[in-house]
Formats: structure tokens, C-alpha cells, sequence
């Protein structure tokens, strides 16, 4: 696949830093499926009339500024930018267009939710991120115009004019987030890459995800951490709940505080990026389990952010699979992500280099250890996990040089 970056206006790297640095975003999917809260494929997977579908659009009436409290949330569990569904497959626009009466300020909520979200993020020293969607279940060009040119030639200048509205109106925006390029197969029938360097002339800063069917900057694998292979950016976007949309489901669908956590690590641990989900109700209000894990979250990692932000190296090859936690790494640092608390004393086989320092990352206070001929002793830990948010405390390892462990599978080195 090939990308809409012909001269490029600065090198990747340093656009790209802030993103990598962030770590951790918030996706927040949020339309008219919000209303009948299964899911926001419900219009598809119940075949809903598009007449009847429509009406929703009515009667959609969400509480003032509710962007706020998004981002107040965001902030405090520790992410560092948004991602917003502008459009889902569902084709109601969330912003002013002058393309489509089929939109937040014509219809029900009589606003721009878009604005709202834009401001909201700016208030809260959040990056600002736009979900769109190129399926589209309600213009009427958005099926048909696989078969028909001219049906085609409509439906991208549709497109390409929502996409134009959103870079243009609302000032700087760091991330584009295309979505499902239903039912034309190939970035040539979508002018993808004429699509994305009008946004890059008009967002020369901009980050774009793959799924307009170019590469451009980061992959984005879905319900599961998965490296991708060839070594380029890559986030994985998660749902809460099994759900993107909103959805009452049972407590022990959401992902726990354990869990976010093992997620952050996985993509600290491995170069990527996680982006979690909130569905907020029909109103905007976040559903209570998602703010008080989030509020947890956040908590951890004001304590424990320096294992999980910024630069990390890969730690595949690196270190191997452990019972009581698994590793970041960062250099000559290693941070061990400790969940499940072995009591006084760590043992970690199959480590030669030299270490220097060892503490627990909460409270900085120096532990004490032996370094055998492959194996590294922890001791005089306290009897149980000191974390009382998740029960996951990190162990930071200074060692003299970049760490390695090999313990293969027998017990004597051969
Ligand atoms: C899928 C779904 C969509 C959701 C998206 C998020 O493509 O179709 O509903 O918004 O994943 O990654």
C-alpha cells in the first residue's frame, strides 16, 4: 500500500512524537445508536428502515457540553488525546455541514457536537482526534455506488467534502480516523490518496490511520494487542465492554482496573498505542463503571506512568514470559509490572546483566537484592502487593546495560 505523503512537510519521527509519547487516547463512540443502546451496528443488524431510523435524529436530545466531562475524565485517567465518532456508519453528522440536513445542528440536539468536543479537548489540554466513517447506511449513493460511476463520482465528492469541512472549521486537529471503506474495494474508487493530501494540506501536522485503505501512519488492530509486523506505528483500539456503542451489559463485561492495566502494558511493552472506549448514553453522561475504572486508572498511573509513557523499547526478544508480572523497557530500565505478589522475596532467572538499582516505582525507596550467577533475588519486599488501586505494583530495575534474559525451557544451562 502506498501513502498520500508525496513531499513530506517534516520527518515522521517528530510529527509522529507526541502520539507515540501519549500512549494512551480515549475513543468515545457517540450517535444516534446511542438511543436504543445495542450496539452501533443496530440499524444494520436489525435491518432498520433508513424512514425509521431517521426519526432518531428527532429525538436526540443530549444534556449540555457533556464533551466536558469526557475530557475531564480523559485527563484524569491519564490519556492524552480523544478520538470522536463525527460520523458513524449510521451517515448522522455530528457537526454543522452544509453537505447533508442530516445533522446534529438541523435536527434534534440543535447543535454542533463537534464544536463542542473541539472545545471541550482544547479546555483540557487534550489532543483532538476525528473518527469518520466512509460507509455510510443513509445517503443513498452509499451503497450503490459500487455499481453505478456516477453514483461513485457523487458519493466521493460527498466524502471528500465532509472530510473538507472537518479539517477546515475547527482549527488544529491531530488525528484522522477513518473507518470501514464499505463497499468500494480499493483507494483508487475512494481518491484516497487525493483525499488525504487535501487533509494534510490543510493539517500538514495531521496523523491518519490505515483505514481508508493506505497505509499512511499507524495500523490499528481491534479487540486484540497485536504488534504489527513490519515495525510501523500501530494502536490498538479496544471497546469497554464489548460494545462500542452504548450498551447496558453486566458488570463482569467491562474490562476491570487489572485489566486496563495489563492492556497498557502490553502496548507500552510492545511499541503501540491503546485507545479504550467509552459509549456515553444518549444524554453524553459516561456509564458509571467506565468512570470509576478510568478514575482508577488514572490514579495508577500517576504513580506509575514513567513504566508506561514515553519512549519504550520493544520487549519481545528481549525478556520472556513470567508468572508474578511481565516487563517494559526503556533503555537500560526495566519495569517490572508485578500482579501477582510472590510475598518477601522476587526471584528473575536468566538475568546476567548487571543491576544496579532496585525499587518499587510508587515510592522510590531503594530494595535490596543479590545477583546470582543467572538470576536476580529481590529482597525485603512487604508480604503483599503494596498497590492498594489494582493490586499491580512495578518494580523498577536500573541496570548497568540494556537487560536480557534466556532461560529457554530446562533447568541447567546447557
Ligand atoms: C469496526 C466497527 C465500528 C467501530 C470500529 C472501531 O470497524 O464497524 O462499529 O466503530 O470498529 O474500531
Amino acid at each position: 500500500m502506498s501513502t498520500s505523503k508525496g513531499t513530506q512537510r517534516m520527518t515522521d519521527s517528530k510529527r509522529m512524537q507526541w502520539w507515540h509519547d501519549a500512549r494512551f487516547g480515549m475513543f468515545v463512540h457517540w450517535g444516534l445508536y446511542s438511543q436504543l443502546g445495542r450496539h452501533e451496528w443496530v440499524m444494520n443488524r436489525e435491518r432498520i428502515p433508513v424512514p425509521e431510523y431517521e426519526k432518531l435524529a428527532a429525538s436526540w436530545k443530549p444534556k449540555a457540553r457533556p464533551a466536558r466531562d469526557w475530557a475531564r475524565l480523559a485527563k484524569q485517567a491519564g490519556m492524552k488525546y480523544v478520538v470522536m465518532t463525527t460520523k458513524h456508519h449510521e451517515g448522522f453528522c455530528l457537526w454543522d455541514t452544509k453537505l447533508t440536513g442530516y445533522n446534529a445542528v438541523q435536527c434534534g440536539p440543535g447543535r454542533d457536537l463537534v464544536a463542542e468536543y473541539v472545545e471541550a479537548c482544547r479546555e483540557f489540554g487534550l489532543k483532538i482526534g476525528f473518527y469518520y466513517s466512509l460507509m455510510d447506511w443513509h445517503h443513498p449513493d452509499g451503497a450503490r455506488c459500487v455499481k453505478h460511476e456516477a453514483s461513485r463520482r457523487r458519493f466521493v465528492a460527498y466524502t471528500h467534502g465532509l472530510v473538507r469541512e472537518l479539517m477546515s472549521n475547527y482549527g488544529k486537529i491531530d488525528v484522522l480516523w477513518y473507518d470501514v471503506a464499505w463497499p468500494l474495494p480499493t483507494p483508487e474508487l475512494w481518491e484516497s490518496a487525493r483525499l488525504n493530501a487535501m487533509v494534510r494540506s490543510i493539517q500538514p501536522h495531521i496523523i491518519i490511520n490505515n483505514r481508508a485503505l493506505l497505509d499512511e501512519d499507524f495500523g490499528t488492530p481491534e479487540e486484540h494487542i497485536v504488534a504489527e509486523k513490519t515495525g510501523r506505528a500501530w494502536e490498538a483500539c479496544m471497546t469497554f465492554n464489548g460494545s462500542w456503542g452504548w450498551q447496558a451489559t453486566p458488570p463482569e463485561d467491562w474490562h476491570s482496573v487489572r485489566s486496563v492495566l495489563n492492556m497498557l502494558r502490553q502496548v507500552s511493552a510492545e511499541g503501540g498505542n491503546l485507545l479504550l472506549n467509552i459509549g456515553p448514553k444518549p444524554d453524553g453522561s459516561i456509564p458509571e463503571l467506565a468512570v470509576e475504572r478510568l478514575h482508577a486508572v488514572g490514579k495508577w498511573l500517576s504513580k506509575n506512568g514513567e513504566a508506561a509513557y514515553g519512549k519504550k523499547d520493544v520487549v519481545q526478544g528481549r525478556f520472556e514470559w513470567m508468572n508474578t508480572g511481565q516487563f517494559t523497557l526503556s533503555g537500560r530500565t526495566a519495569y517490572y509490572w508485578c500482579a501477582r505478589w510472590p510475598g518477601t522475596e522476587l526471584a528473575l532467572g536468566g538475568i546476567k546483566t548487571k543491576l544496579l538499582r532496585a525499587s518499587i516505582l510508587a515510592d522510590g525507596e531503594a530494595l535490596g537484592f543479590r545477583q546470582e550467577k543467572d538470576r536476580i533475588v529481590i529482597t525485603g519486599l512487604p508480604r503483599n502487593n503494596p498497590d492498594r488501586i489494582a493490586g499491580v505494583s512495578v518494580l523498577k530495575l536500573e541496570f548497568a546495560s540494556p537487560p536480557k534474559q534466556a532461560l529457554g525451557a530446562g533447568c541447567v544451562i546447557p
